[in-house]
């Protein structure tokens, strides 16, 4: 069949390669997609993913016979409804079900009617209520805007002041414009993260193999916060006991408690946890597969991608089985030098087939076709991606990959996956 995979970032270029060898795959279209997803899928960059009669009309027209959905913007859109309207198999959460990513104040209040575990918060929209909730609990304390924020509109503050002027920044200065306009203030929960992805079709849940994303820009996990600089899969910190407790405790009260409320969730759902003294607690839930969490995630995925999607999207998921590798999977980002701030676009690339030699995989996010050279495009620029034995192995397989590529002021995290690897001493 022709499948069509929407956006273009790390995750799209990912879910497009493991979706290319399966036996089912005829044609792949990728709307934007980008210079590496051009090597196994045809590229149209003239229809914007938001626009969902072009989207459709494009499908109906290639004669797709599944549709996936990356982004969260197109999700809470409602590309995966009109996909369906006309018949199209769209794999990925309705409108109302990626309202769960879309709300935070949505999620937080669906758990807390759900029982599920996550940090004690209080919602507000109005700026001087928000104030004196904040000077009773004190520091630190979490601020968030309610609305989708491209990652950026959490702020974990560690003293009153910090959390005064995020309230001002969010609510009076406006600084994600109507995301902003509620804000959830909670509990700064203490832990190690950990991000667990899970197919589902509403009712039957599979979850993926557990990773672990580096949010910092800088080595240590210093310097402000990112769309994600590595990660690395499987992460230790998720226990066989954790994991059930998350099976238990998270993802199936979760998936009930949005069928319940008539908002049946199929595709992938992502739960950011913070593994605490207590067990598992949710940061948030993403509609979407994370990024670049994907990256590491489906390499070590055996299965066929194409065969599992259908059966979400057709509530067959009991019936099939997903099979995951026991190895190991690490992906180290290059991102431009001054991401997150300002940054340079438009450098040469040179050494990807070099890395891709040494046995990597180089999965594109912020990348251009220039005249017959590649180059930057954005600030996470590439996700260098390596399978080992262990995490040890994949590690010195991702950084001799990296090792190869060069682009001007080119940054990248030296210490990717050094919790997993602490714990092997
Ligand atoms: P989010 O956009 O919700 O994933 O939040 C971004 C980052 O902020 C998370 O990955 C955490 O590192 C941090 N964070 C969010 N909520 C909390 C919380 N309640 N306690 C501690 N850290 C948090
Ligand atoms: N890696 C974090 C996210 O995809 O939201």
């Amino acid at each position: 069949m022709n499948i069509l995979v929407i956006g273009g970032g790390g995750r799209e270029h990912t879910l497009a390669w493991k979706l290319s060898q399966s036996t089912q795959t005829d044609k792949l279209y990728a709307i934007p997609g980008n210079p590496g997803m051009a090597e196994i899928a045809e590229c149209v960059s003239e229809i914007s993913i938001s626009d969902n009669d072009a989207l459709v009309s494009f499908a109906l027209e290639k004669k797709i016979g599944l549709v996936v959905v990356g982004p969260e913007v197109p999700l809470t859109n409602g590309a995966v409804d009109a996909f369906t309207k006309v018949g199209i198999k769209a794999f990925g959460p309705t409108k109302l079900a990626a309202e769960i990513e879309g709300s935070k104040a949505f999620s937080k209040d669906l758990m807390k009617k759900y029982g599920i575990p996550t940090a004690r918060y209080e919602i507000f929209t109005d700026a001087d209520a928000a104030r004196s909730y904040v000077e009773q609990e004190g520091a630190p304390i979490v601020i968030k805007a309610d609305g989708l924020a491209a990652g950026k509109g959490v702020i974990v503050a560690m003293t009153l002041e910090e959390a005064l002027a995020a309230i001002d920044e969010i609510m009076c200065d406006k600084a994600f414009g109507s995301a902003g306009s509620r804000v959830v203030i909670e509990e700064c929960l203490i832990g190690e993260e950990a991000s667990l992805l899970a197919f589902t079709d509403g009712t039957a849940i599979v979850p993926m193999v557990s990773s672990q994303d580096h949010k910092r820009a800088f080595d240590g996990d210093e310097g402000p916060n990112t769309g994600g600089m590595g990660t690395y899969a499987p992460a230790p910190v998720v226990t066989p006991d954790i994991l059930a407790r998350v099976q238990k405790e998270v993802l199936e009260p979760v998936i009930a408690a949005m069928q319940q409320e008539g908002r049946r969730y199929q595709g992938c759902l992502y739960a950011g946890l913070m593994i605490t003294t207590e067990g598992p607690k949710v940061i948030e839930f993403n509609a979407r597969f994370g990024d670049p969490e994907t990256q590491v995630v489906l390499p070590l995925l055996e299965s066929d991608l194409v065969e599992v999607m259908l059966a979400c999207v057709e509530g067959r998921l009991k019936d099939v089985e997903v099979q995951w590798s026991k190895e190991a999977a690490v992906c180290v980002v290059m991102a431009a030098g001054g991401y997150p701030k300002a940054y340079h676009k438009g450098d040469v690339i040179t050494g990807l087939h070099e890395a891709e030699s040494v046995g990597d995989l180089v999965f594109h996010a912020g990348t251009a076709a220039r005249d017959g050279s590649i180059v930057t495009a954005g600030g996470r620029v590439l996700g260098v991606v390596a399978k080992g034995s262990d995490i040890r192995a994949a590690v010195a397989k991702a950084y001799a990959g990296v090792a190869k590529i060069h682009f001007s002021q080119a940054h990248y995290r030296k210490d990717i996956a050094h919790r997993a690897l602490e714990r092997l001493h």
